[in-house]
């Protein structure tokens, strides 16, 4: 199996309508009884994502304008008053007034006392969990009137939540912004709903950490899982073993001043922080730093191509495991969070099993397996962690006899690893399916349930699935793009973490998606600006309106596919037109929409003209991307796939004439047309055309007699 490519198949996508909740899958979160969900239709959850448990839609909208003022009662802190400040600042800028400043300017806005005239009412029972844990309560009421709306939560995190809801529920008409009066009570399924960021293999600053923290928390996300340390780089600041970023980071680490910046940033907004430090695999840039602890000589390297390396610690050196107490009993202090990653994948065992001292150790131990030898490993690495206050999360890997079952399993190389985890005793989180590098769709990560219908666990076990992590590698990303990979994507996988497992409308979450994707980019995240700001430097010019015509129509290849064909190291800049694509652009749901509503009444005009226009444009974007390619190189990229786009286009406008005429094609036509189909299904240049099975219905069917 090679490095993270092992994608699950998913299964069939259930089309169900919304929503009976039956009751919270962890007992642990929430203890209050069943919520009745009362959501009659998919167009009735608006602009809501995730869905909450249970909405009632009301009589009337509460009018929203420059009078607009928060009233807080009940428990108050400075969290709680900045996430309301927070909201304010989003809504001014989406009402486009100004609302109540402070008068004495210490706080950027008024919170009012008059709680009756008051527009919100935002009332928290308590300040919630002083370190948060997956066992907080981030359950919340909020009940609009076109009177008013009141926020009831037990704790300032369910405030969080329940702020990031009201700012969905605001709309615009030609009358001004209002609220519809809806009652919605609302806690998540899951309470451990996370995002993996990899900033070893492209280092990411701390303003995209940020920003990314706030669109998290615009979905409800509560965990950032950040990938600290593998074998291309060492991102964090350790005093007591300076040679980590000195020697192993080139320059790109974080101090600890930033840590506790952005450990304190995402608590204000209800996000725990899980840090992963990779042992004893994909560790070379630990051993960079300190090859006396690695299994075989050094010097080392840092890594700077992608895969699975060797370099991996010694398990039987003790000096390694003084080492890793004095690094965790430093690091620990930086990172309040109760669970502590160790990574545990992908240990190659080369450099184990080449060693004699470390086998003799082996069978002097009884140990039968280099798995049995990093069970060793970890029993060592828990009492250290436990003395430091931590709890061991690790990837599947880890999940060998011997293990306790005080350690969280995080399954990835299939979800068979999830329920047997949760089978043997162990609490466990899912990301296997969840891997945003793939460039899958959203629909496809939608599907993904850690708790499907399905699912042979007893009510205990089921208990013990914590939730799920969306991964964002950083092979192919850096700064530029991440966020457009990350976005809107992970916002369905949130709806699955947070959302009755009934959600599962995928027409309905495309629906949300475009909106929500588009309000995202008030959070900071610049998943969709980024590709005009790339573009415009791939071009040279701000004139890319073809190869901005084009990206509305093709996305980058997957993961293994451009690994296979770019080879690309850390050192490659992320700066082509793969880099300015985006996963799975809206274009794809839409000309899939298009394509099935013809099919089910062809001669009907409904969907026609739309696709005659989409397939004339992609005739036109061949010639025009050839004469952008005349000053960009790079522009030339577009090529392979621009050149079955002109073909696809072409057989698009007269399977659409022969489906409307009812006219029987000309014999040949769809065998000459089948090699461009089967072209559109596999890579073009490092690109994917997205749509490929539409096409294939729409023209196989108009080479059928009908
Ligand atoms: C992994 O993708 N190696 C956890």
């Amino acid at each position: 199996m090679s490095h993270r490519c092992c994608a699950p198949v998913v299964a069939g996508i259930a089309l169900a309508c919304l929503v009976t909740m039956a009751a919270a899958q962890n007992p642990t979160v929430i203890a209050t009884s069943t919520v009745q969900a009362t959501v009659a239709a998919p167009s009735q959850t608006r602009f809501l994502l995730p869905v909450p448990a249970s909405v009632q839609w009301g009589e009337g909208r509460l009018r929203l304008d420059s009078t607009f003022t928060v009233a807080v009662r009940g428990h108050s802190d400075a969290r709680l008053s900045g996430a309301v400040w927070r909201m304010l600042q989003r809504l001014e800028k989406r009402l486009g007034v100004s609302l109540t400043r402070s008068p004495e300017g210490a706080a950027p806005f008024a919170l009012s006392t008059d709680f009756a005239s008051a527009t919100l009412v935002v009332e928290a029972q308590g300040p919630g969990q002083t370190v948060q844990t997956e066992t907080e309560d981030e359950s919340y009421t909020l009940d609009v009137t076109s009177a008013r709306a009141v926020l009831r939560a037990p704790t300032v995190v369910g405030v969080i939540r329940g702020l990031e809801t009201f700012l969905q529920l605001v709309e615009g008409d030609r009358s001004g912004f209002s609220v519809p009066a809806v009652t919605i009570q609302d806690r998540p399924r899951f309470p451990w709903r996370g995002i993996l960021i990899d900033v070893s293999r492209h280092f990411e600053p701390v303003a995209v950490i940020e920003r990314n923290l706030d669109a998290m928390a615009a979905v409800k996300l509560n965990v950032l899982h950040w990938h600290l340390s593998d074998d291309q780089g060492f991102r964090v600041e350790s005093r007591r073993f300076p040679k980590l970023q000195e020697q192993a980071s080139d320059g790109l680490f974080y101090t600890q001043a930033e840590i506790r910046a952005v450990v304190a940033y995402a608590r204000d907004r209800g996000i725990r922080v899980v840090p992963e430090f990779d042992v004893p695999g994909h560790s070379t840039s630990w051993l960079v730093a300190y090859p006396e602890y690695a299994s075989a000589p050094g010097p080392f390297a840092l890594e700077r191509e992608f895969g699975v390396f060797d370099p991996t610690f010694d398990p039987t050196n003790e000096r390694v495991y003084r080492f890793l107490d004095r690094f965790v009993g430093e690091i620990a202090a930086l990172f309040p969070d109760p669970y502590w990653h160790v990574g545990g994948d992908e240990n190659s065992g080369v450099e184990w099993s080449a060693n004699p001292r470390i086998q003799a150790f082996k069978r002097a131990r009884g140990f039968a397996t280099n798995e049995a030898l990093q069970t060793y490993f970890n029993q060592r690495l828990l009492p250290i962690l436990a003395k430091h206050g931590k709890r061991m999360v690790g990837w599947d890997e880890i999940l060998e006899p011997g293990l306790p079952t005080s350690s969280v399993i995080q399954s990835w190389r299939g979800r068979a690893t999830l329920d047997s985890a949760a089978h043997r005793g162990y609490t466990a989180i899912l990301s296997s399916g969840w891997y945003l590098d793939h460039q899958r769709t959203a629909e496809y990560h939608y599907a993904v349930d850690p708790l499907p219908a399905t699912s042979t666990l007893t009510p205990e076990e089921a208990a013990r699935i914590l939730g799920g992590e969306a991964c964002m590698w950083a092979e192919h990303v850096g700064p530029e793009t991440i966020d457009s990979r990350i976005w809107p994507r992970a916002a369905a996988i949130a709806e699955r973490l947070w959302s009755p497992r009934e959600v599962t409308d995928v027409a309905d979450l495309y629906r949300r998606l475009a909106v929500v994707s588009a309000r995202l980019e008030e959070t900071g995240v610049q998943h969709a600006s980024h590709t005009d700001r790339m573009l415009r430097r791939l071009a040279g010019s701000a004139d890319i309106a073809p190869l901005a015509e084009f990206l509305r129509y093709a996305q980058p290849a997957y993961f293994g596919e451009r690994s296979q064909l770019q080879r690309t190291t850390q050192l490659n800049p992320l700066t082509h037109l793969v880099d300015a694509a985006r996963p799975d652009p809206f274009t794809r749901w839409r000309i899939g929409a298009l394509v099935d509503s013809l099919l089910a009444d062809p001669r009907h005009a409904a969907g026609r003209g739309e696709l005659t226009a989409i397939f004339d444009a992609w005739g036109r974007l061949l010639p025009q991307l050839q004469a952008a390619a005349d000053s960009s190189p790079l522009a030339g990229e577009a090529f392979p796939a621009a050149d079955v786009l002109a073909a696809l286009g072409a057989a698009g406008v007269d399977a659409l004439t022969f489906l409307g005429d009812g006219a029987v094609p000309p014999d040949g036509w769809l065998a000459r047309i089948t090699p461009t189909l089967d072209r559109a299904d596999r890579p073009l240049g490092l690109l994917r055309l997205p749509f490929g099975s539409a096409l294939r219905r729409l023209i196989v069917a108009a080479g059928q007699p009908h």
